[in-house]
């Protein structure tokens, strides 16, 4: 049975100070709620990570990259095994912010990969096609090259760490949210590309979250498709109410 879940998504958002405060809203608001029908996870900028993690126990924690070296002369960089001694378990890679602002590569991203997974850290995984290539019918394709490029050098037992997010780039802090009917189309068809890889039951028990201006009064349509297992969420994250709006959603 593959898990849901719902993960925040801080992006560059809050100093420590309200990243704490958020933190511990959102872990008492996740407590006062009792049993959820899903995992939840904040994002959060590394520089939080070491203080969020004081304040949460349910709530899981995540960073939102990590570098494609080991270590040594990267100035600036922060590695996998930098995230995961922070007690994070996740880290979110491939985002289109960082695809498209920072270059980074499907190579570039199959290395951070196996230096997250090396290093015990799950990844959540973001793919997703721009406006222009919707419209060009190329969508299908320009997931499927950014699944496999980056991921599909897995074996099956690492392949097993892997939460996949679908984004569409022209539904992220647009407003814009992709039907439910759209995200399922492509839900489907990222499962079934799993299916054909590694087999029915691991694309079965493959978690695939929809990310792109998913808030509380549109989570419950797209929670409610058979293969979308939950949200990757930006903007709506760095509110507690919201945030549990979407939490709570299923
Ligand atoms: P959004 O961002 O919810 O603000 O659209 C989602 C994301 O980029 O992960």
């Amino acid at each position: 049975m593959r898990k849901n879940i719902v993960a925040g998504n801080w992006k560059m958002n809050t100093t420590v100070a309200e990243g704490v405060q958020l933190a511990r809203e959102v872990e008492s608001a996740v407590k006062a709620a009792g049993e959820l029908k899903c995992e939840v996870i904040v994002g959060v900028p590394f520089t939080h990570l070491t203080s969020v993690k004081q304040e949460i126990n349910i709530v899981k924690l995540s960073a939102e990259n990590c570098a494609d070296h080991k270590s040594g002369a990267y100035t600036g960089e922060v590695s996998a095994a930098m995230v995961a001694s922070t007690g994070a378990e996740y880290v979110i890679l491939g985002h289109s912010e960082r695809r498209g602002y920072y270059n980074e590569t499907i190579e570039v991203l199959k290395e951070k990969v196996d230096l997250a997974l090396a290093n015990g850290l799950k990844v959540i995984f973001c793919c997703g096609e721009s406006l222009d290539e919707r419209k060009n019918g190329v969508h299908f394709d320009v997931i499927k090259k950014e699944i496999e490029g980056s991921l599909f050098h897995l074996g099956a037992e690492a392949f097993a760490k892997i939460v996949i997010a679908y984004e569409p780039i022209w539904a992220i802090g647009t407003g814009e949210t992709a039907t439910a009917e759209q995200a399922q189309e492509i839900h489907a068809f990222i499962r079934g590309l799993l299916a054909e890889k590694y087999g029915n039951q691991l694309a079965q028990d493959t978690t695939i979250l929809y990310g792109g201006s998913c808030k509380p009064s549109n989570a419950a349509e797209l929670f409610a498709k058979p293969d979308i297992d939950g949200g990757l969420i930006g903007g709506a994250s760095l509110k507690a109410a919201d945030f549990m709006g979407i939490v709570t959603a299923f």
